[in-house]
């Protein structure tokens, strides 16, 4: 075992990053270990390479990323060794487990999976192409759903991979992570699935979030947070880099899948609800039913960061992440009024002031937050039913089976 304090903490890997620290304030610098023996030794040819001083003089102790040299006969992970974002142990080694909801969430996720070409679509293309099939209301509302949600699951999947991996310095946490983008992906390819099925224009549809400015708008309020992470001398370890990955996971955790999803997912399923478009509909089903799972990981997450960095919850953070989730409602309420100028399927724009806000409250206390919104009621109860999709209902239990058969391997 080596102790902290005597031991060069900056990992291999970093010292190739030309880490200026022009992002990283000296002076916020926080290393919350406190010098217990570490488990893992960083390799200390590679931590005497230039490029190091820059890290040390900064004072920066950045998590593991798992990219640091193997070292032979280090000392073995221990679970108390293991941090969520910060952490110095090994990365690569997903036992000893520490976070078990981590864990069973992705066996979960594994347990839901799905495609999106095993739903039919045929009697979606039979009402698309009727031309007394839908009103121009109901074909507006489809399309400029699809508009948003063909890009938002890239953003979610780019902000994933390119900006939060590396932070999470836990491997259950970073396997949930593979999972969930493997199910973006899934869901960008079910949302260009209904686009094919129904001959819509792609062009269109693709470039909605660069031509409709209420789409445009969610997604550039989204990409603030992704591009302060991907920049690549982000690096966590103080406290103002810490609350800066925190404002993204709430960003994407709880603004993009926790309020901006919820308009979409709320119409779409209307049209299940009155026996149309019932492909589309149970495409996105499948996809609530992921997407609650990675809102309710993020929620996890989140709240892991929080308890074991009590110091970055500051009353002025918290109020700068209520001021950010109610710009979101706002944004969220203008989109539901540009999809849906008119009320139709039984919806209308008040519904969805007062849906938006419930859903606020909702996500502001399951981070711990004070709810905003007081007395708002949930105008679409069924939206909760929707969450409990069963497998006996519905085509998997076939499909399961087809599987085994269709998926055998040959070794011929
Ligand atoms: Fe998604
Ligand atoms: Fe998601």
């Amino acid at each position: 075992m080596l102790n902290f304090d005597n031991m060069s903490m900056k990992p291999a890997g970093i010292a190739n990053n030309n880490v200026t620290g022009s992002t990283v304030p000296q002076a916020a610098a926080v290393v919350s270990n406190n010098g217990q023996a570490m488990s893992f030794e960083p390799s200390a040819p590679a931590i005497n390479q230039a490029g190091d001083q820059t890290m040390q003089n900064e004072g920066v102790v950045a998590g593991a990323t798992g990219l640091e040299e193997i070292s032979f006969n280090a000392a073995r992970v221990r679970v108390d060794d293991k941090k969520i974002i910060n952490c110095r142990a090994d990365v690569n080694q997903l036992v000893p487990f520490k976070y078990e909801w981590a864990w069973q969430k992705y066996l979960d996720a594994c347990a839901n999976h799905w495609m999106p070409q095993e739903i039919s679509m045929s009697r979606d293309i039979a009402l698309w192409k009727d031309p007394n099939g839908l009103s121009a209301d109901e074909r507006q509302i489809i399309k400029r759903n699809l508009g948003f949600f063909v890009t938002a699951d890239s953003l979610v999947a780019n902000n994933l991979v390119l900006a939060i991996y590396r932070h999470i310095t836990n491997p259950e946490c970073r396997q949930y992570l593979l999972r969930q983008a493997f199910e973006e992906a899934l869901h960008t390819h079910a949302y260009q699935y209904i686009v094919e099925s129904l001959g819509l224009d792609e062009g269109e549809i693709f470039n909605m979030y660069r031509e409709i400015p209420s789409i445009h708008e969610k997604d550039a309020f989204q990409l603030q947070f992704t591009s302060e992470l991907a920049d690549p001398n982000f690096q966590t370890g103080t406290f103002e880099t810490d609350q800066r990955l925190l404002r993204n996971l709430i960003g994407y955790y709880i603004i993009m899948e926790g309020i901006f999803f919820y308009v979409g997912f709320v119409q779409m399923l209307s049209f299940g609800r009155q026996n149309k478009m019932t492909g589309a509909s149970e495409q996105f089903q499948y996809i609530l039913r992921d997407e609650s799972m990675h809102l309710n990981y993020g929620v996890d997450v989140i709240n892991q960061i929080k308890n074991e960095n009590p110091h970055l919850w500051t009353p002025e953070f918290q109020q700068e992440i209520i001021d950010l989730i109610k710009q979101g409602v706002d944004l969220e309420y203008k989109y539901a009024e540009d999809t849906m100028p008119r009320g139709v399927l039984g919806l209308n724009r008040d519904m969805f002031s007062e849906y938006l806000r419930y859903i606020a409250n909702r996500r502001c206390k399951q981070i711990g937050l004070t709810e905003q919104f007081a007395g708002a009621k949930n105008p679409f109860p069924w939206m909760s039913e929707m969450l409990d999709l069963k497998k006996e209902k519905n085509f998997f239990e076939t499909r399961v089976i087809d599987y085994q058969t269709g998926g055998a391997l040959s070794w011929d």
